[in-house]
C-alpha cells in the first residue's frame, strides 16, 4: 500500500494515512487502500485501532479536490459510494477506534473522524464541513453522522455556512473527547489507547454495537440488541473474571475471551 499503513503492536493497531504532501486528502486510491486495511482489521481485529495521519498541520484536508474537479455524475456517485462503504466498515469494526487529530479535519477528514468511536485532538486542530464553499455537500456519510453527533441545528449551521470549529468548540459539542497541548498529542493518544486495550474487549465491542443500534435504529430494535449483547457476555471468560475479581476484592485480568 502506498498511502495507508497498518502496524500491529500487541493489542493495538495503528492505522495511518500517509499522504502528507497532499494534506492526506482522500482520493479514490487512498479510499481503496483504507477500505482494504479496514477489511484486514475486520478479519483479524485488534482491541484498539488508533487512526492517525502523517504530518503536523493537517489531519485530513477532505476528499481530493483536484480529483473531484474532473468527475462526471457517475464517477461522483461511485466515489461517494466508496466513501460510505469505507467509513461504514470502519464504524463496524469491533475494536474501539481512536482518532488522533493533530490539525485540520475538514470535509472527508471530519467525516472520517465521525466514523471513529473516540477522538483526541491537539489544541491547534480545526474541524468543519466546508464542502458547500465548493458548491458540494458532505458525501461520505457526514450529513447523517454530524447531525446525530451534534444535533440538527449546529449541523445545519456548519454545513450551510462552512464555518470551522476550534478544538475547544469541537470538544464542547462532542466531536472530540480530549484536547491536549500539541506537543503531548501522540503520547496522550498512546496512553489512552493502552488504557482502552487493557479493558475487556468483548464488553467494549458489545457496548459499541448496542450504542450504534441506539443511534441508528428504533428504540425497540435497539433494546433487543442491548439485551442480546448483555446476555452474550455471560458466555465470556472475561465477564466471569470481572465479576469474580470484584467479589474477591482483587484486580481483574482480561484475556479477551
Ligand atoms: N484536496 C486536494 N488538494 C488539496 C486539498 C484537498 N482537499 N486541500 C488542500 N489541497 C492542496 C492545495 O490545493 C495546495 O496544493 P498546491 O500546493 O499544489 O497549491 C496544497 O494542498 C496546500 O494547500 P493550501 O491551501 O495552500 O494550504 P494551507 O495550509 O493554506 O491550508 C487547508 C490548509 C487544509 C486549511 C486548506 O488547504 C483547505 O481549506 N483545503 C480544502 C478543505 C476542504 O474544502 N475540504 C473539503 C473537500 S470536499
Amino acid at each position: 500500500m502506498a498511502w495507508v499503513t497498518c502496524r500491529r503492536e500487541g493489542a493495538i493497531a495503528e492505522l495511518t494515512i500517509e499522504r502528507a504532501d497532499k494534506l492526506n486528502a482522500l482520493d479514490h486510491e487512498t479510499l481503496l487502500e483504507l477500505r482494504a486495511a479496514i477489511a484486514a482489521l475486520q478479519r483479524d481485529p485488534a482491541r484498539v485501532v488508533v487512526l492517525a495521519s502523517a504530518g503536523d498541520r493537517v489531519f485530513v484536508a477532505g476528499a481530493d479536490i483536484a480529483g473531484m474537479s474532473q468527475m462526471t455524475v457517475e464517477q461522483a456517485r461511485a466515489f461517494s459510494q466508496l466513501g460510505h462503504e469505507t467509513f461504514d466498515a470502519l464504524e463496524a469494526l469491533p475494536s474501539v477506534v481512536l482518532a488522533v487529530v493533530q490539525g485540520a479535519a475538514l470535509g472527508g477528514g471530519c467525516e472520517l473522524l465521525l466514523a471513529c468511536d473516540l477522538a483526541i485532538a491537539g489544541e491547534k486542530a480545526r474541524f468543519g464541513q466546508p464542502e458547500t464553499n465548493l458548491g458540494l455537500i458532505p458525501g461520505f456519510g457526514g450529513c447523517s453522522r454530524l447531525l446525530r453527533r451534534v444535533g440538527v441545528g449546529l449541523a445545519r449551521e456548519l454545513v450551510y455556512g462552512g464555518r470551522l470549529m476550534t478544538a475547544e468548540e469541537a470538544q464542547r459539542v462532542g466531536l472530540v473527547q480530549r484536547v491536549v497541548p500539541q506537543a503531548e498529542l501522540r503520547d496522550a493518544a498512546r496512553s489512552w489507547a493502552d488504557e482502552l486495550a487493557a479493558r475487556p474487549p468483548l464488553a467494549l465491542a458489545r457496548a459499541k454495537a448496542a450504542m450504534q443500534a441506539a443511534e441508528t435504529s428504533d428504540a425497540r430494535s435497539a433494546a433487543r440488541v442491548e439485551i442480546e449483547a448483555f446476555a452474550s457476555l455471560f458466555a465470556a471468560e472475561d465477564t466471569r473474571e470481572g465479576l469474580a475479581a470484584f467479589l474477591g476484592k482483587r484486580a481483574a485480568t482480561f484475556r479477551g475471551a
